[in-house]
């Protein structure tokens, strides 16, 4: 299993050693806090009313067991939570790095080499995906920035005028159709483009929770007929309820047939294209129009660190158009050998932090090989999850190669069986409704750390709630 090393180098020895603490410490905690908000504002009021200096060690050290003891532990080896990873140690330092020198990415003149880190990193994953040597990327705050990303790019490419008109000039409506499995980013994205949610045709699933195909092309059909204009479809590859991958090879044909924009929403699913067990479940995506994929998931680096990639850069160009006078210079080109690009002219952020320098610094360290030892490590956790679970009576109602187990038993009442659960500190996981049915537990295996002995000891006392 990969861990944080901290016996090598001497680069950030103490950070090293108190990240080495607080892992251990953090393993053997508790995993879910006991509070109320009342507690903690007492605590604030009393302690910060920032009326005189304080000593900083002093505000360090009490700030840091606030953190300890008031929040789920999601680097903990037990949480089986949403998709927050545990940490690498060079993706901590990274952060340090990044935050102590400031770097401001918007324009390539300020910061010429944390934008070609950034563009190296970019531009490896890329090539993994399959996509074209021309794809745009850019580091986001996350995934729905970089979903967001997508639809612009997409809208802007579909109805070029829009740009200067907006969306009310346009002679048809345009729609964009997803399954209701999909990020609810998608919600908030059609809000804030001015699409609106009725824009969002939320196409049928089948009982494996995939995009059903025909469906898709009887909806597009039918809203072409109507007098609406489809432009994009997206799939989900790893679904934030199930861990579901739409069937990508066939979605990238029909699109391609029909001249619509594929997304492909791959957050969390994205990383296993760089391993040779679970990559072929991504077969399809190289023919996506764009993607996102969070590094701030399975690549296990820390918030926020999305990644958007899009084959179409004269669209990403076009959405994202930005002059101003007080902007330096354009580079001329004369002492680089290729051309460079201001992250502000193809992107939706304006400061933009050093969000590249997490993953850059983590690939480095571990190497592919790391991660792919990582990520299939992780997925093998699954697997010791889904059989132990069979085996000591639970019903496993999803099906994804990704190490997101959705489970019931006759009888249960999840919200019950999880306030047990957190009592006696046994894990974190969560519920969920699948395809609109009655609400299951759910347990996604989010940590590199998490062993077999983690994942055999909470199904053992699993079995005790019930
Ligand atoms: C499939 C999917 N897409 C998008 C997102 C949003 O990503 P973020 O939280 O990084 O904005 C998530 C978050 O869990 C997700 O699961």
């Amino acid at each position: 299993m990969v861990t944080n090393d901290v016996s090598s180098g001497t680069a950030f020895a103490e950070l090293r050693r108190t990240i080495a603490n607080l892992e251990r410490d953090i393993a053997n905690g508790p995993i879910v806090p006991v509070v109320t908000p009342e507690e903690i504002r007492r605590h604030l009021t009393s302690r910060y009313d920032f009326s005189k200096p304080m000593v900083l060690d002093d505000a360090v050290a009490d700030t840091e067991q606030m953190l300890r003891t008031w929040q789920v532990q999601i680097t903990h080896p037990r949480y089986f939570g949403l998709f927050n990873p545990s940490v690498t140690l060079a993706s901590v330092i990274a952060d340090t790095l990044v935050a102590m020198y400031n770097p401001q990415l918007a324009a390539w003149r300020t910061s010429p080499a944390a934008n070609e880190i950034e563009r190296h990193t970019l531009g490896w994953l890329a090539a993994k995906f399959g996509l074209p040597a021309n794809t745009l990327a850019s580091f986001t705050s996350g995934g729905a920035e970089a979903n967001l990303s997508a639809v612009i790019a997409a809208l802007t490419r579909a109805f070029p005028d829009c740009a200067e008109g907006g969306l009310r000039q346009l002679a048809a409506s345009p729609a964009v159709y997803l399954t209701k499995e999909a990020h609810h980013s998608f919600e908030k994205i059609a809000h804030m483009t001015g699409l609106g949610g009725g824009a969002l045709r939320k196409v049928g699933i089948g009982r494996d929770l995939k995009m059903d195909l025909g469906d898709l092309a009887k909806r597009i059909a039918e809203d072409r007929r109507n007098g609406f204009a489809p432009f994009m479809v997206i799939a989900t590859a790893g679904t934030t309820g199930a861990g579901v991958i739409d069937p990508l090879p066939e979605m990238a044909r029909f699109c391609r047939s029909e001249n619509l924009w594929l997304h492909v929403d791959a957050a969390w699913g994205g990383a296993a294209i760089i391993s040779p067990r679970l990559g072929v479940h991504l077969a399809g995506i190289s023919d996506a129009d764009s993607i996102t994929c969070d590094a701030h998931k399975w690549f296990s680096v820390p918030m926020g660190a999305g990644m958007f990639f899009c084959r179409h850069p004269d669209a990403v160009r076009a959405a994202f158009r930005a002059e101003t006078s007080y902007m330096p210079d354009k580079m001329d080109g004369s002492i680089m050998d290729g051309p460079t690009l201001d992250p502000y002219t193809t992107s939706v952020q304006w400061s933009r932090r050093f969000i590249g320098l997490k993953l850059f610094l983590s690939l480095a360290q571990h190497g592919e090989s790391g991660y792919i030892e990582m990520i299939e490590h992780q997925a093998r956790m699954g697997d010791v999850l889904r059989e132990s679970l069979k085996r000591t009576g639970w019903h496993i109602v999803n099906s994804t190669p990704l190490p997101l187990v959705c489970f019931t038993r006759e009888g249960l009442d999840t919200a019950q069986f999880l306030a047990a659960l957190y009592e006696r500190q046994i894990a974190w996981m969560s519920e969920v409704r699948l395809g609109g049915g009655a609400p299951v537990l759910r347990a996604c295996v989010t940590s590199f750390r998490t062993s077999e002995r983690d994942v055999e000891g909470v199904v053992r006392e699993m079995s005790t709630l019930v």
